[in-house]
């Protein structure tokens, strides 16, 4: 299986921020996952579009932009200008899913939707046509560092087994929160083929092993009920 790892810029060191990067994609990460927060969607704040193209020109990956913003529609064309590669925006930020969507995809980066806690799978299945990727949180929004949900796994459940009834066997599932070498195996039987990790990487001093570890859980678990 071709699991994704895209480790959370979040818990990097901020002042060295190419180099970390560099680090864990030289390590074997897939991805980099870059998390905007505007204070107002979420309680924090982080960077927005210019690191973004800084960072992309210094070191070249794939950026797995999550963006925990009011307005996504306004602000999701500069992160695709500035380098990303799939932007995921949220459902409960009250924008127009399908016109975001499809904006991303006319500038030309994939686009997903991602759903809080609390947020039904049921709210993404009118828009599994448009999108590359969901994004499961497994936390709260806001912060690296948090415990796993475990009870989110019903819901990457129901959503991965959506898009596969419904013509989208294609279409990844994220899971981001808590994800460590333990909870990589619970996220991946319930179906997770991205899987977004901070401190679980960025925190550990052999950041290739951290990586490694999680891989192999999720390899050795996925989809195996
Ligand atoms: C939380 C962010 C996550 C966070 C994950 O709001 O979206 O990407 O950095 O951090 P860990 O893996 O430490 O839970
Ligand atoms: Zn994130």
């Amino acid at each position: 299986m071709d699991i994704k790892i895209s480790p959370s810029i979040l818990s990097a060191d901020f002042s060295r921020l190419g180099a970390e990067c560099a680090e864990v994609l030289e390590g074997g990460a897939d991805w980099i996952h870059f998390d905007v927060m505007d204070g107002h969607f979420v309680p924090n704040l982080t960077i927005g579009a210019p690191v973004l193209k800084s960072l992309r020109a210094a070191v070249p990956a794939f950026y797995d932009v999550h963006l925990m913003i009011d307005r996504p529609d306004v602000y999701a064309g500069d992160f695709v200008k500035a380098g990303a590669d799939m932007v995921t925006f949220h459902i409960e930020s009250g924008c127009d899913p399908a016109g975001t969507l499809d904006l991303i995809h006319e500038l030309g980066a994939q686009a997903g939707l991602v759903l809080k806690p609390k947020t039904p799978a049921s709210s993404v299945f009118p828009f599994i046509d448009r999108c590359d990727m969901v994004l499961v949180m497994s936390v709260e929004p806001g912060f690296g560092g948090q415990k796993f949900m475990e009870d989110m796994m019903p819901k990457i459940r129901a959503i991965r087994e959506y898009a596969d009834r419904n013509g989208r066997p294609d279409m990844r599932v994220e899971v981001d929160g808590g994800v460590d070498p333990v909870t990589a195996a619970v996220v991946a039987k319930a179906g997770a083929d991205a899987l977004v990790a901070g401190s679980s990487v960025f925190g550990k001093k052999d950041r290739a092993a951290a990586i490694a570890a999680i891989r192999k859980s999720a390899e050795a678990a996925y989809r195996k009920e």
